[in-house]
């Protein structure tokens, strides 16, 4: 196990019946001014926008909607001019993944002048500035944005998105399940698969014997197995639900992460094909995982592919079956959960801009140093093509 460092400062207001009696305090404690983030109307359908406004009235609120989904890096420059004009002290952002991580960049970019797109090429700027707490109400379970420092963001004239780390993680999240009830089964999905996948990169991991981080990763892969379907079949479910949004938390808050060697493979990949086709992140993840699983699994990783099969899948058998019958486990569930298996299935059916993706998520990673098994552009372009 590698030294590590563990510290996260976010607290999280768990549960239903919360945000009543609870998100006026959250919001007031940093100040009056309060720039409202939020996408494209999903909570005003679901009625949180007026319980928002009515609960925070005694406050200065501006309002920044309309962050679409791989959030543009032209809402975080709106942000930063409204955070300058408003003086603004707290952000509160209401959303999926998309809104809470423009608002974590638009959080930095108040204490900046020059261009917002800096903050995600350069986030070492990031560092030596300030950034306003953001309060969170997050109504999507998938990305673990509510708990950690990330933010990934997309520049469409330039085919880029990418990820930027900023000093804090969100001050306050507030987590309610029924939030989420709402949610699409196509959003539902996706967002389960890209809990899946952020353990998925951090099990597959070149340090030895550290018990703690796989056996929690596995603990949480089940609970992800067991309750997307059920959220899917039944929108409503509580258990289901909650247990989607605890797990997308702990999937991606840094716990699970720690004593851990190397870096991730498929979101640069996948990362590459949402910068130029826009597709939605988990339904990426879906398409690429069991084919990156199958590039993976050799003499040396036959073993630690055998435990995803034993105690995540229930498999049992001879190492070699049951690693393999791990990977088939894998893609039958994402088929079950209705995500597409195949690059044709999110309508990209050209290969013109593999090798410009695969040497961009390469490099930017170095995936041929960092990666579970070490990957160069000719591999990516191999991946994309078979899938
Ligand atoms: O915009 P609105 O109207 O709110 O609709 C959204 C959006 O269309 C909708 N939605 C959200 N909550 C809803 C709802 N619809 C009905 N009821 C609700 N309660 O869902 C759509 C997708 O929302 P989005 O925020 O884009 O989804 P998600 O949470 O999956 O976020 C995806 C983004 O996060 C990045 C991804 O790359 C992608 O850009 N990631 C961020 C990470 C991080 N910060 O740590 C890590 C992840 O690996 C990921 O890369
Ligand atoms: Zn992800």
């Amino acid at each position: 196990m590698q030294n590590f460092n563990f510290k996260n400062a976010t607290e999280i207001v768990f549960g239903k019946d919360q945000i009543a009696s609870k998100l006026q305090a959250a919001v007031s404690q940093f100040g009056e001014n309060v720039l409202l983030v939020y996408g494209g109307g999903s909570i005003k359908r679901s009625g949180l926008y007026d319980q928002i406004k009515e609960l925070l009235a005694d406050l200065n609120v501006v309002e920044l909607a309309g962050i679409d989904p791989n959030p543009r890096v032209e809402s975080v420059t709106a942000g930063q001019k409204l955070t300058k004009e408003h003086d603004i002290d707290v952000i509160l952002a209401v959303g999926g993944g998309s809104v809470i991580d423009a608002a974590k960049v638009i959080a930095s970019a108040k204490y900046y002048d020059g261009d917002a797109w800096d903050l995600v090429i350069k986030p070492s700027i990031r560092h030596e500035i300030q950034q306003l707490p953001v309060v969170d109400i997050l109504t999507l379970a998938a990305t673990g944005t509510e708990m950690n420092a990330g933010s990934v963001i997309s520049n469409l004239s330039t085919k880029q998105k990418i990820g930027t780390y900023g000093p804090n993680t969100p001050a306050v999240s507030f987590l309610d399940p029924t939030l989420t009830y709402s949610v699409s089964t196509w959003q539902t999905a996706a967002g389960s698969f890209d809990i899946f996948s952020h353990l998925v990169e951090q099990y597959f991991d070149r340090e030895p014997n550290n018990d703690v981080t796989a056996s929690m990763i596995e603990g949480i892969m089940r609970t992800v197995i067991k309750w997307a379907p059920v959220a899917i079949e039944q929108p409503m479910n509580y258990d289901a639900r909650a247990n989607l949004m605890w797990a997308s938390t702990m999937a991606l808050n840094g716990l699970v992460d720690l004593g851990n060697v190397n870096g991730w493979s498929v979101h640069p990949m996948e990362h590459e094909l949402s910068a130029y086709y826009d597709i939605t992140h988990g339904a990426g993840l879906a398409i690429l995982t069991p084919r990156w699983m199958e590039f993976c699994l050799n003499a040396d990783t036959e073993a630690k592919f055998a435990a995803f099969g034993r105690n995540v899948w229930h498999l049992a058998g001879e190492d070699s079956q049951v690693a393999h019958d791990a990977i088939q486990a894998t893609y039958n569930w994402i088929k079950e959960l209705g995500l597409p298996t195949t690059l044709s299935g999110v309508d990209i059916n050209e290969e013109t801009n593999f090798e410009a993706m695969a040497e961009h998520a390469v490099s930017l990673k170095n995936l041929t140093q960092t990666a579970y098994v070490p990957l160069n552009s000719a591999d990516v372009v191999d991946l994309y093509r078979k899938s």
